[in-house]
């Protein structure tokens, strides 16, 4: 082990070197217009494989290559696993904000700053130097390595739901290990055992058949605008609970031991309300911020559309009004039943002075794995290891839907191992990965693998 960590230490110039010139590549799955960026992606990431001497194929899709990649001479003897990752990051929008263009990296002080450096590009690059790290320090590999790293996660994984299925004996393996996730800071690494779900929907009111003069007409028809800002914000009391009928049917309720170790979780509200920039919290009365954050369901408006928004006024009362929205799942919550819950509900209390459309999204199931069994309290022992610091167990509010087609198409379970901390900005401006994380994501990933092999047999 030792030679494995002093060869990553060794080469530490050379992965910062590596980071940026991968985070250079503006990989945007949602944009048209870099689908030739995707492929100059997906390629940079297969010629680091090939060069770790991994057998790697990319394969095309009806969207973005999925890239997989394993260790020679596989070993019966030896246990599999498989790393998950993405190369497609967000759309920087909006550019302003950015203190230095998302596609040139700028290393100030311990961090890089870049699009996608956090969410996922450094995350599952720390995985592929400590291989290297492992495969150059002539002790053996104790367990074979499969890399699965598609281009479509922030689009909804499109394409990888459906290689899935047709690849299963090729990505058969004893766990899935990920790291697209965070830790609270570099004192407490942490093992995440549970992550949110998700169901998207938009919303649309229709009214009048054209924009109409808002004083000739205005206050003999209802104003779609506003039926569907009453409508939405009938959704959720002044106690921050979700008022739809069943919305928490479903819902686990959290152990006195999972309570317990949530709030070892460091917290200070004040450096919070900073790091967000709002003066006062808000959430669902009788839970802590990290319940809240994790382990509870929301309703959130992530677009709110309609009617006049140029340069001065415009008296009208607007054709129609749209809205975005995602719910947030958690344990035992499913997509449909939820989306069909709030749809029925809206349906319920749409006026009939406006027509009301819901077109559904995409949706994923919330996860939840036990923090106790073998494989996570080896998983511990690799946090532990490599950051220097007892590791901790914890919920995320984010969610990686194809985590469960691992369970159902693969039926293993993910152990999620993050590195990018609370400040890393990921999806916002300024989106940044700390390479003291980075360091300590590749030891723990070079520690991993004996503690995972030492508790499969
Ligand atoms: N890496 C994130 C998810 C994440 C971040 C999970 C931090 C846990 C901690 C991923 O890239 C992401 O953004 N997922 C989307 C999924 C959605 C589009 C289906 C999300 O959570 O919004
Ligand atoms: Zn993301």
């Amino acid at each position: 082990m030792k030679e494995v960590l002093e060869y990553l230490r060794r080469h530490e110039d050379r992965w910062v070197a590596d980071l940026c010139d991968y985070a250079r590549i503006p990989s945007v799955s949602a944009q048209r217009q870099h689908a030739p960026d995707m492929r100059r992606a997906a390629d940079w990431v297969a010629r680091r494989c090939i060069g770790l001497g991994l057998e790697t194929t990319t394969h095309e899709t009806a969207g973005h290559p999925i890239v997989v990649a394993r260790t020679p001479e596989a070993s019966p003897s030896k246990p599999t696993f498989l790393v998950y990752g993405h190369y497609d990051v967000q759309p920087p929008e909006p550019f302003e904000l950015w203190t230095s263009p998302p596609f040139e990296p700028r290393i100030e002080g311990r961090n890089v700053y870049a699009r996608g450096i956090c969410d996922n590009k450094g995350q599952h690059l720390a995985h592929l130097n400590a291989l290297e790290a492992w495969l150059h320090s002539g002790l053996p590999l104790p367990v074979n390595l499969v890399f699965l790293i598609e281009g479509e996660e922030e689009v909804g994984s499109e394409s990888l739901y459906e290689f899935l299925p047709r690849h299963r004996a090729e990505l058969a393996c004893d766990a899935v290990v990920i790291s697209d996730n965070g830790i609270p800071s570099l004192e407490f690494p942490a093992l995440t055992y549970a992550l949110r779900g998700i169901t998207a929907l938009e919303v649309r009111i229709d009214g009048p058949a054209r924009d109409l003069h808002s004083g000739l007409f205005g206050g003999s028809i209802e104003n779609p605008a506003m039926a569907l800002c009453q409508l939405l914000g009938g959704l959720r009391d002044s106690h921050g609970r979700i008022t739809v009928p069943g919305f928490y049917d479903q819902v686990r309720t959290l152990s006195d031991y999972e309570r317990t170790q949530l709030a070892r979780v460091p917290f200070k509200e004040e450096s919070y309300r900073a790091l967000l920039g709002v003066t006062e919290l808000f959430g669902e009365a009788g839970f802590t911020t990290e319940e809240r954050r994790t382990s509870r369901p929301t309703f959130e408006i992530n677009g709110l559309t309609s009617g006049y928004q140029g340069e001065g006024s415009k008296t009208i009362i607007p054709s129609w009004a749209k809205a975005k929205i995602t719910i947030r799942l958690v344990p035992d919550q499913t997509p449909e039943v939820i989306a069909e819950a709030v749809a029925a509900h809206l349906r319920r209390l749409c006026p009939p002075t406006v027509r009301l459309t819901i077109v559904p999204g995409h949706g994923g199931a919330p996860y939840l794995v036990s923090p106790e069994g073998p494989q996570a309290q080896a998983a511990l022992r690799a946090l532990t290891a490599g950051f220097g610091h007892e590791a901790i167990i914890m919920r995320e509010g984010g969610s990686i839907p194809i985590v469960s087609a691992f369970k159902r198409h693969l039926g293993v379970e993910t152990l999620l191992l993050g590195m990018s901390l609370p400040d890393d900005n990921p999806h916002s401006p300024n989106e940044k990965f700390s390479l003291d994380a980075y360091a300590g994501g590749m030891r723990m990933a070079a520690h991993l693998w004996p503690e995972l092999a030492a508790a499969a047999s």
